[in-house]
């Protein structure tokens, strides 16, 4: 339901008629912008909000089902035709920080983890200052000397093939010279300059093709290109800033790494700076955050990263980010504009979430006509109502957002906002717990959009990653009946001559479709466990899961015992670094529910999940073992000794049971050293440790 929407059940016949009539020009739109023309106006599920609205007033009026009705087309694009590319070391995020505070914390972070530094604070930690180029990241393989492949980033494990189209860069370099490994991967980022982008878009509208939102985009869309004679006529650039895979070191900190760029003839760019403290790194910031506006193509941000390449090595990396570097993000832009609407969005876990549909407005360069309300506290909080001008904020690629209402332009008739207290997609009650900020639907399974939003998650990037199984396949499989669990999708193969047969689909893209489910019966644990959308667990804590758990039964059994508060599965189900005590009830919750158990062992028939892969590596005496860190280390912080056992295949528990293998006492250690003994458990020193892991 949003704000000034006629509630259906309301309607008339003629106002249920011209409703449908709009949804359908509406979703038109919003499908060719989305399969054509590669750039989506509104979010996925603003889309969806439109497609629940028109199946909803069909429900209440059948005999006014349009021949065009949306509901009648599956119609989506099915895979880009790109062939995928796994990359052989996996292009990461950067963190993000956003003030001189932040910046502080990201610093005393490093020191803190590496010893030297922690002793001794006048030892320098030296950076790198560079822009944040907002274009796309790119990765760039050369074999002996020869450039070889090209391929995007996609969800960081593997991206797609676009050598053909990179091959029509001109500032390419086709073959190093000089010194150069007999592998090596260069990642960097594509962009087009403003003037470039102001042309192309020219260019564009004279031939009344799609203009581009900016110049990111219209990089992105020309790199994207089927046809790489397309790509050729538009004049993508690229500066390398960083390697993948390299069969030998190249340098020994980032600094010398970008001479060698340079030397091999790719665009570095100028304005990177080496900085040696808090005081210069700002100063870097603030001078590139200077010439922003008069640089000829877009940044974000600067990033910052350690220069030392041995450090970056031993500093490793947080989920899919480095601890060694970050990306320090400029301010947010800011615009006003006037709501028009105030959406109600259901999430897979019942959350409502409030949307002010904006006039569409552009804040630093991107048109925005969608900004989150968060949740119904905020909008009470700034009292924000429909037909409100706003102050909207955007930051990075973080959804815009609402910071306060102009007050000396509200209207004097407006009224506050009401809140539904019921599900906007099934009608049932919306509730808040207590404490909680957000209201929830509890319409559970019977919540089409809940259900809608699960499957959507299921088979997103990050879970089963089925190509071409977009949300229009979910919503249209499920509104036919073919697809009522998750675990259904696997026995859409069963429906194949059904799906051939109806309108708007060709057999090959059937075959196709359900060639790529088929492709995703092998899937890893922390894919498999991030898939069942689990409240609070995000791809990080999936895999923290499974690499504990090592495999899908361990995990089940686990959960099954940890439903006893204080059992030994309870506590180590809580000793799991990373997993605090409401994610672990959470988990209770799910894996002990009954519906849930049965869908896990529908699975089974379809599926295999693998065993998590503990690194095997011969070489390492502590693969698959548990290890207690206590007292205080040495030689090594705490957090780089935990980081290294984690790297060779070891789990790191906080506390000292019968399933710990070995226990590392440094200096003060006290009762888990002492439970260690008592146990006969493996007991080291620190150096004992250091010795053991040497030459890992
Ligand atoms: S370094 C391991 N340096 O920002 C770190 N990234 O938010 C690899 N980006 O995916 C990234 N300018 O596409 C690095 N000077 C720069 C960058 C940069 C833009 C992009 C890159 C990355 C994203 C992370």
């Amino acid at each position: 339901m949003t704000g000034k929407e006629r509630a259906i059940e309301d309607m008339s016949d003629n106002e249920a008629r011209r409703e449908l009539g709009r949804l359908v020009k509406e979703i038109s739109t919003h499908d060719e912008a989305y399969y054509q023309n590669d750039s989506p106006i509104i979010s996925d599920g603003e889309y969806d909000i439109l497609r629940q609205r028109n199946l909803a007033i069909e429900a209440i009026f059948p005999n006014l089902i349009r021949e065009d009705s949306p509901s009648n087309k599956i119609g989506a694009a099915l895979s880009t035709g790109f062939s995928k590319v796994h990359h052989a070391r996996p292009m990461l995020s950067l963190s993000n920080l956003f003030s001189e505070d932040d910046l502080r914390d990201f610093l005393a972070g490093i020191r803190r983890f590496l010893k030297e530094l922690t002793d001794d604070p006048d030892i320098e930690l030296e950076f790198l200052a560079e822009p944040k180029i907002d274009g796309l990241s790119i990765t760039l393989r050369y074999e002996y000397g020869f450039f070889v492949s090209a391929a995007t980033r996609g969800d960081g494990s593997t991206g797609e093939d676009v050598t053909e189209n990179i091959r029509t860069l001109k500032d390419l370099p086709i073959k190093l010279g000089g010194f150069v490994p007999d592998v090596v991967e260069i990642r960097g980022e594509i962009y087009l300059t403003k003037s470039d982008f102001d042309e192309l878009n020219r260019r564009q509208s004279i031939k009344g093709d799609k203009v581009f939102a900016n110049p990111r985009n219209a990089a992105a869309g020309s790199l994207r290109q089927l046809d790489a004679t397309i790509t050729a006529l538009r004049p993508l650039k690229l500066f390398a800033y960083a390697w993948g895979e390299l069969s030998e070191p190249v340098g020994i900190t980032q600094w010398s790494f970008l001479e060698q760029l340079q030397v091999w003839g790719f665009e570095v760019n100028p304005l990177t700076r080496l900085c040696d403290d808090f005081i210069s790194l700002i100063e870097a910031y603030k001078n590139i955050y200077e010439q922003r506006a008069s640089l000829d193509y877009d940044i974000d941000g600067v990033v910052y990263k350690v220069n030392r390449l041995d450090w970056q090595e031993r500093l490793g990396f947080v989920s899919r980010a480095p601890r060694w570097a970050t990306a320090h993000k400029f301010p947010a832009e800011r615009a006003q504009t006037i709501i028009n609407r105030i959406d109600i969005q259901v999430g897979r876990t019942g959350s409502l979430t409030p949307v002010a549909k904006l006039t569409a407005v552009t804040v630093g360069g991107v048109v925005v006509s969608n900004a989150t309300l968060h949740n119904e506290d905020e909008i009470a909080r700034k009292d924000v109502r429909i037909g409100d001008t706003v102050l909207i904020q955007r930051a990075g690629d973080v959804i815009p957002q609402v910071v306060e209402v102009v007050i000396d332009k509200r209207s004097k008739n407006s009224t506050p906002f009401e809140y539904p207290k019921v599900c906007p997609a099934c009608g049932a009650d919306a509730v808040r717990d207590e404490g909680e900020v957000v209201r929830r639907c509890t319409g559970g399974l019977i919540c089409p959009a809940q259900v809608v939003e699960r499957f959507k998650h299921f088979v997103s990037r990050g879970a089963f990653d089925i190509d071409g199984f977009g949300n229009k396949h979910v919503e249209a499989f499920f509104e036919e009946g073919l697809i009522k669990t998750t675990v259904d999708i696997f026995r859409l193969k069963d429906h194949e001559f059904e799906l051939k047969g109806s309108e708007g689909w060709g057999d090959k893209s059937v075959e196709k479709l359900l060639a790529a489910i088929n492709d995703r019966r092998n899937i890893t644990l922390d894919r498999f466990i991030f898939s069942l959308g689990i409240r609070q667990i995000g791809q990080a804590n999936a895999r923290l899961l499974a690499k504990h758990y090592i495999s899908i039964e361990a995990l089940r059994m686990a959960m099954v015992a940890a439903s006893v508060i204080g059992s030994e599965a309870f506590e180590d189900l809580n000793n799991i670094d990373g997993i605090g005590p409401s994610v672990a009830n959470d988990l209770i919750i799910f894996f002990n529910n009954n519906i849930n158990q049965a869908l896990l062992d529908d699975f089974d028939t379809q599926i295999n999940i693998q065993k998590f892969n503990v690194p095997k590596d011969n070489s390492s005496p502590i693969a698959g073992k548990t290890i207690v860190f206590t007292g205080t280390l040495e030689l090594v912080t705490r957090g780089e000794a935990k980081v290294r056992a984690e790297q060779l295949g070891a789990k790191v528990s906080g506390s000292v049971s019968k399933r710990t293998d070995i226990v590392v006492a440094g200096q003060g250690a006290g009762s888990k050293a002492k439970k260690a003994t008592e146990l006969g458990l493996n007991l080291l020193s620190e150096t004992q440790w250091l010795e053991l892991i040497d030459g890992s």
